[in-house]
């Protein structure tokens, strides 16, 4: 597509504001949050001490972290309206549409919706980041027609997630490896879903809307509904053998290659080596015929990828295999993804409120000339 003078459709290399947030340092390939290498904070920082770096801009001490813990803990159970609310929709609905609808009801009650300033927004985010675990576990054993699993104050966010998905908390390997792909989701500059969030915050609109708006955006294959897409894709290759064979029929027929492919990494993804090793970690330790074939065929597909487009594979290519090796249904990787980017959307919120202009580009307009309406007939 060749862009008309001065237009950069899908806004590609436009820079439209400052951010401190975190960046995409090309030269090296890798990305900082608040200037940390995001690969040391994976290898050795937790997802609340990540969560609470977005959103104060420094790491928290030992007493810090005890403090946004304890709150966090105290913020997870779910008041009996949206409890009861959620469990009215209809079984078939996207998880996704559940977590944008119990964000929307998560406004609808709360008397401080409209109230914008810094203290009320930092409340509103530690909500979200306590409650949408609690809401994605909830629906995920609805879908199996299971009751909801209480949150556990005395777990952390990661494993209280699966204590309230299984019932149980695996092994701290399969936590580490959740974690670690809570870490790497967590924040990513202006990516479609954060900017959406700005969009909607520069008119200055409630926090509530402007992560709905978000998750909306995040739903799509081409951003975060891509981690989905990566299984269902999996799955219809089914056999390494045939990885190369379908490759070539998927882009004969000009499709997208779910899990590959960035606008801003052109030459690999900086999250993917370590989501991949840990993944890898994962499968070498279950040692399940299943899971080493379906590991044989995501190495054979992105080997496949590589050597006929010099395509990279980006997190969610990883991310898809970990969350189906760590037991979660295929509709569920989004809204997990949800559960860490919501850190980042509110980063960029409070950003965005801190120096705020109304987003309002403009469009080259390409319709009929001016012309005179017809006399009524
Ligand atoms: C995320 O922005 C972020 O930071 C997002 C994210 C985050 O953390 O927030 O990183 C998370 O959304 C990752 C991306 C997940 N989406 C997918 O995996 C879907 C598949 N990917 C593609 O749709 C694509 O790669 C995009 C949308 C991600 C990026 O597309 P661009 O930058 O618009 O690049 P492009 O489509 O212009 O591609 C350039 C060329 C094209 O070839 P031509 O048509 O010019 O011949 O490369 C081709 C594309 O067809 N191409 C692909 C491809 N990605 C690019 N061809 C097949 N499969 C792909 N995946």
């Amino acid at each position: 597509t060749v862009n008309p003078p001065g237009v950069h459709r899908g806004l590609a290399g436009v820079v439209v504001d400052t951010t401190a947030v975190s960046t995409v340092i090309q030269e090296t390939n890798s990305l900082t949050y608040r200037g940390y290498p995001v690969q040391e904070l994976a290898a050795h920082r937790s997802f609340e001490e990540v969560a609470y770096l977005l959103r104060y801009g420094e790491l928290p001490d030992a007493g810090q972290l005890r403090e946004f813990e304890t709150r966090e803990r105290a913020l997870r159970p779910l008041g009996r309206t949206t409890a009861e609310l959620l469990t009215r929709l209809p079984s078939t609905c996207h998880p996704m549409d559940v977590l944008r609808t119990a964000v929307s009801l998560f406004g609808a009650e709360d008397p401080t919706e409209d109230d914008g300033s810094p203290a009320a927004n930092r409340a509103k985010s530690l909500t979200l980041l306590a409650k949408l675990p609690v809401v994605v576990a909830a629906d995920h054993r609805r879908r199996r027609g299971l009751d909801p699993i209480l949150p556990d104050p005395a777990l952390g966010l990661a494993e209280n997630f699966f204590h309230m998905c299984f019932g149980a908390v695996p092994e701290p390997e399969v936590v580490r490896c959740f974690e670690i792909s809570l870490i790497l989701y967590a924040e990513h500059s202006f990516n479609a879903s954060t900017f959406t969030a700005r969009v909607v915050t520069s008119t200055l609109s409630d926090l509530y809307s402007a992560v709905t708006a978000a998750i909306g955006a995040l739903k799509g294959p081409l951003h975060g509904g891509a981690n989905e897409a990566v299984m269902h894709m999996l799955r219809e290759i089914g056999d390494p053998g045939r990885a190369a064979e379908w490759l070539d029929g998927a882009l004969a027929a000009r499709r997208k290659i779910m899990g590959f492919g960035h606008r801003v990494y052109k030459h690999g993804d900086s999250r993917v080596p370590l989501m991949q090793e840990a993944t890898d970690r994962l499968v070498a330790r279950t040692g399940d015929p299943e899971a080493v074939r379906l590991a044989a065929l995501h190495t054979a597909l992105r080997h496949a990828v590589l050597d006929r487009k010099g395509i990279h594979p980006n997190l969610d290519y990883p991310a898809g295999l970990a969350y189906h090796l760590m037991g979660f249904d295929t509709p569920a990787f989004t809204p997990i993804f949800v559960m860490s980017r919501v850190t980042g959307w509110t980063a960029h919120i409070t950003e965005q409120l801190d120096h705020n202009a109304l987003i309002r580009p403009l469009g080259a307009y390409n319709g009929p000339d001016q012309r005179p309406v017809p006399m009524a007939v």
